[in-house]
């Protein structure tokens, strides 16, 4: 049973100009999207830059005002109340920016960052709330010491995981991991996504993780939705999307992760040109005479893809 729905989200930004500065046109960075959350799963949300990610994000939390749509939690309608500091929904769920670096006060000792979602959603004495730091500094593998000092005393890695610690803080139900090791080199990267798993084990927890390489999210994810110009073009469970992709924008996708294995590097070569070819001869069928993407198509109870008939994009 999902505990999250998002029901047709749009976030639409007004383009202002002319002589009066009024609202010209829009910019529709999310255009009516839908997504079921359960307990304990990781999902991936994949795409491009500028495609719309972030914006789902932050839509999600809050940050971002809703144009229309609806975000039902726990059976309730909660998108008129997200930001208020009593509601459980902002305790429930938590973001892990993009940017470790600009997302931690700089003027804030670890403690006080960490402690920020506590002192908002909790009342704890002094010594309960130095006792829960602890643990999670421990959780994310970092020395007790940590606590008395500055984020520019530590490294790229070791910020992202105050990131992470302060998100698990308040136990949320679902973390938003917006790009969480992008920044992160490949060693780094593979230590933070893994501890990530270890708490989502031990908490319950369930991440909406955002990325623009299907590569990073194929071994986290449970369910994967592809989006593209603030649409989804195709979701589905890890199998439906990696060995089934139905959409070409999928197909593409797919295409760019780097091949490591020198054996196979000449057939995934020759499988992109295909697929840049079949793309230039049929991208008109993929979207609708405003280059806009369909709406989503049930193949079957896993699988959903926006195509105009079923059948285009079929082996
Ligand atoms: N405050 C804003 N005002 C106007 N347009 C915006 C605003 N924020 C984002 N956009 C536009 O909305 C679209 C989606 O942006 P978003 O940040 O969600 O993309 P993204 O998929 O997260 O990209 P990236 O992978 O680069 O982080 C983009 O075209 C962007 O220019
Ligand atoms: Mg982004």
């Amino acid at each position: 049973m999902s505990f999250l729905e998002i029901e047709d989200l749009k976030v639409h930004y007004p383009i202002r100009g002319g002589f009066f500065n009024t609202v010209v046109d829009h910019v529709y960075a999310l255009d009516g999207i839908n997504m079921s959350i359960e307990r304990g799963k990781t999902y991936g949300l994949v795409g491009e830059s500028g495609s719309g990610k972030s914006t789902t994000g932050k839509a999600i939390m809050g940050l971002e005002k809703i144009t229309d749509g609806r975000i039902i939690y726990e059976g309730k309608d909660v998108s008129k109340q997200i930001r208020g500091k009593n509601s459980t929904y902002n305790r429930d769920v938590q973001m892990i920016f993009q940017d470790a670096t600009s997302s931690l006060n700089p003027k804030k000792r670890v403690r006080d960052i960490i402690a920020e979602p506590i002192r908002n959603f909790e009342r704890l004495t002094e010594g309960e709330e130095k006792k829960r730091i602890l643990e999670l500094l421990d959780i994310v593998g970092m020395p007790e010491d940590a606590m008395y000092k500055y984020p520019h005393e530590f490294s790229g890695g070791q910020k992202q995981r105050l990131g992470v610690a302060r998100a698990v803080a308040c136990r949320p139900k679902l973390i938003v991991a917006d790009e969480p090791v992008s920044a992160l080199d490949l060693s780094v990267q593979a230590q933070v996504l893994n501890f990530m798993k270890d708490i989502q084990e031990e908490y319950g927890l369930s991440y909406l993780f955002i990325s623009h390489d299907l590569g990073v999210v194929k071994h986290m994810c449970d369910h994967i939705s592809i989006m593209y110009r603030g649409r989804l073009v195709e979701s589905g469970t890890r199998e439906d999307i990696y060995k089934d992709p139905q959409h070409i924008y999928t197909k593409r996708l797919i295409a760019a992760i780097p091949e490591i294995d020198t054996e196979n590097r000449e057939v995934h070569k020759a499988n992109r040109r295909r697929v840049e070819e079949e793309y230039r001869q049929n991208e008109k069928q993929y979207y609708d005479e405003n280059g806009k993407v369909y709406d989503l198509k049930s193949l079957t109870d896993t699988h959903k893809v926006a195509l105009k008939n079923i059948e285009v994009g079929g082996n």
